[in-house]
This record gives C-alpha cells, structure tokens and sequence, in this order.
C-alpha cells in the first residue's frame, strides 16, 4: 500500500490564545509512505542545513508507532519519503506536521480505526499542548479545550480574504525553551485580558470586523515575557500594522512573527523586510492564505 499525506504548517496562540488557538496555513509538507517486506526505511528532501533523525526517532514514526501502540499492534516494514518545506523551530508547527502525519498514515493503515478527535487527543498527549495539532489534522481556525485526558475542538470559518504575513528569522528558538521563560502565575487581570481577546477573535472573524484584531491579537500571557528571546518582536509588530496590518503576534512558541491582512499582504512583507533590515535581523517573509483543510492522505494500492 502506498499513501501519500500533506500537513499544513500552522500557527499558534494568535496573540492571546495561549495553548488553546491555532489556523492552518497553506503552506504543506508531504509525507510518502510504501509498505516494504523488511525493515523502516526514512529519507527526506530537506531544506540545506536541517537535520532530522532518520530511522524510529523521526517524529512521522514516532506519530505511527504511537497508533500502533494503542491499537496493541506491531508497525508493519516502511519505507518514509519526507518532504519538507515547513521551517524548523521556528514556531509553524514543523514538529506537528510530522506527528500528525504519522498518526493518519498509521490509522489508514490499519482501517482507520480511530475517529480524528480521537487522533486530536492522541497528538495532544505527544505534543503536549493541542493548538498546532489540531489545525493541522483538522484546518482552520480551530479552538481546543483540555479537560482531563478529553481534547473538545470546535472549528471556525474563516473569511478567505485573511491573508497571513510571516517574517520567519533566520535563527530558530526551541519550544521548550521559549515555554521555559513563561511564569507559572498570572495576575488575574492578565487572565481577563486575554480571556476577553480571544472571544473577541473568534467575534471578529464571523463578522468580518478586521478593526477588531488590533485589540483581538493583544497578549499578556506569554508574549511580553518571550519578547527577550525575539529581537525585533515589538519593532515588526509595528511596521506590520504602520503598513496595513490589523494585527501581529508570534507565531507559536516563536520566532516567526505573523502579520493578519484582509487585503494583500505584500506591502506588509515588504515593511517588516526593511524594518527587520534596519535593525539587522536576517530572515524571510512570506504570504499565505489559511487553509480550511488540515491533513490530506490519498491511498493508492
Ligand atoms: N502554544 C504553544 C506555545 C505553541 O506558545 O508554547 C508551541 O508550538
């Protein structure tokens, strides 16, 4: 059987949805995958200077070995052809991809035996939080709620006109070092401002009140405290929105800062390329649409 996924690149919090909201974006790695008679073959096509293990410690085996634990059966021979255009590290969800795709490439395999909430939870346990897995399997604008082992996710439509500005820096920031400089209390004032921003989000997307993201992307909860690790955070924010923008935030854990535009975005790239240049931060913009499809897998046998 051969199968082949594609897994959009997501983004993650928009300003104040810390842990809980997440888009996809048009912009896709693919992931091939072969029955073989023996042994786990994993190749990629990568981008120069990205090294990702490959054999069982590759996160789309990692996705399909999680499956096949649950399912209390043993990964069948594979041969794996990644192909990679999702920045690493960069906070675009590059290790949601992977994962994401392993686990629907498993449950195909296996007759799909699992409903895609039960691949949200399952890929929230491994991630750790479930705003970039949950875009990623199911697209859009999605909103994810954790209580106890359970993931709810509710999906939101999104105007087409939505356009996402990214200015990805050339350095990349680990996650978990990003999440290492977060508090572990908040004022209960900062819950309440971000509380309010998130409702307000989802409000100005269904009637289409772009004035609104100004305040809608505002954050307490983590991004003032990133803003250290993310040189040009507030200087970008800025030229985005002085060129257009309705909004900025970081994308993720960071160091990609998006942009929201409901027009086009190249005037929005162009601003935060020259701004990033004055200040001296090496990077890349780019321009994407949201993708209200998450993973595709087509199957042929
Ligand atoms: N919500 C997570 C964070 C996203 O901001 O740490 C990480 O990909």
């Amino acid at each position: 059987m051969k199968l082949r996924i594609r897994v959009p690149a997501t983004t993650a919090n928009l300003g104040p949805g810390f842990d809980c909201l997440g888009l996809a974006l048009d912009w896709w790695n693919t992931i091939e995958i072969e029955t073989i008679a023996r042994g786990l073959q994993v190749e990629c096509d990568c981008p120069d200077g990205v090294d990702i293990p490959l054999n069982r410690h590759n996160l789309v085996v990692y996705g399909i070995d999680a499956v096949y634990r649950l399912a209390k059966q043993k990964r069948p021979p594979l041969r794996i052809h990644l192909t990679t255009h999702i920045p690493i590290a960069s906070g675009l969800g590059s290790s949601s991809a992977p994962i994401v795709g392993g686990l629907i490439a498993a449950n195909v395999l296996l007759g799909n035996l699992y409903s895609r909430d039960e691949l949200v939870t399952l890929a929230t346990r491994i991630e750790g939080h479930p705003d970039n897995v949950a875009p990623a399997l199911l697209g859009g604008l999605m909103v994810a709620a954790i209580d106890g082992k359970q993931v709810t996710v509710a999906r939101f439509p999104v105007p087409r006109e939505l356009r996402c500005v990214l200015f990805v820096p050339k350095v990349t920031l680990l996650t978990k070092k990003s999440r290492g400089v977060l508090p572990k209390r908040i004022p209960r004032a900062d819950a309440i401002y971000n509380a309010s921003r998130v409702a307000l989000w989802i409000a100005a997307l269904r009637e289409r009140r772009w004035d609104w993201l100004e305040v809608a992307t505002q954050d307490r909860l983590h991004q003032p405290y990133r803003a250290k690790l993310v040189p040009g955070m507030y200087e970008l924010f800025n030229a985005a929105k002085d060129a257009g923008a309705r909004g900025a935030a970081l994308s993720g854990a960071g160091p990609t800062i998006i942009a929201f535009a409901n027009h086009q975005g190249e005037p929005v790239a162009r601003a935060m390329a020259q701004t990033a240049r004055r200040i001296g931060l090496e990077g890349m913009t780019r321009v994407v649409g949201v993708s209200a499809k998450g993973a595709q897998v087509t199957r042929s046998d």
